[in-house]
């Protein structure tokens, strides 16, 4: 979907999504109830892209353009019972709008992104529908992750120092998420 501007067409925004895959994602074990069965038999449907070009921000345009989109998914994929994005962790203007609309915080991937040298999380939001949640072995998969990161830091005072620095603000973000 795209938001164009005048009768030159010029692009300010765009988003793409997909439902088919394929082949099973990583994180599909994350998104709904069901797993990757559920997510490759086309339950949940994945948002690729959303931007918005510089000039054009701050104005609403993605909030009417993601709002659009999931619309369109709505009425033409009424089966739908999740819609899930991954954003990077600094990135709070999407992080903002996601919150904005209504998709729910479910997880943190750790050391996702890698740019400039710099590793950075990524935040798994998810849009739940017509009884759509996320997998019930979720929550004791994820304490089972962090504690195995937690041991496998021990022999580094840093990196267990940094593994609950992350742990912390990751509770913190979740509390904050659901008030
Ligand atoms: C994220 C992005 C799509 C937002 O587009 P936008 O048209 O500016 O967004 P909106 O005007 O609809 O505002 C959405 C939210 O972001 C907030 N926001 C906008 N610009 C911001 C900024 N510079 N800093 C912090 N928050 C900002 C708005 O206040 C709004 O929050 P609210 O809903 O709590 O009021 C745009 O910044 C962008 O294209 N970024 C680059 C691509 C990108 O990061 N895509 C997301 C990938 S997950």
């Amino acid at each position: 979907m795209a938001v164009l501007l005048g009768e030159q067409q010029i692009l300010l925004g765009a988003t793409t999504f997909r439902t088919k895959f394929p082949e099973p994602r990583y994180d599909m074990d994350s998104v709904l109830q069901g797993g990757i069965d559920a997510c490759m038999s086309g339950a949940a449907g994945y948002i690729l892209t959303l931007g918005v070009v510089e000039g054009a921000r701050g104005r609403g345009l993605a909030q009417a353009l993601l709002r659009k989109t999931i619309e369109a998914i709505q009425a033409q994929l009424p089966q739908l019972k999740a819609i899930w994005v991954h954003v990077i962790s600094y990135n709070h203007p999407a992080i903002s709008l996601y919150e904005r609309m209504g998709l729910q915080l479910v997880r943190r991937f750790p050391r996702f992104y890698n740019f400039h040298d710099q590793v950075w999380d990524s935040f798994l939001y998810v849009l739940y529908e017509k009884g759509g949640r996320p997998p019930e072995n979720l929550a004791l998969e994820l304490l089972k992750e962090e504690v195995f990161a937690m041991i496998t830091s021990l022999n580094s005072p840093q990196a267990l120092r940094q593994r609950c620095k992350v742990w912390f603000c990751w509770c913190r973000k979740r509390k904050l998420s659901k008030a």
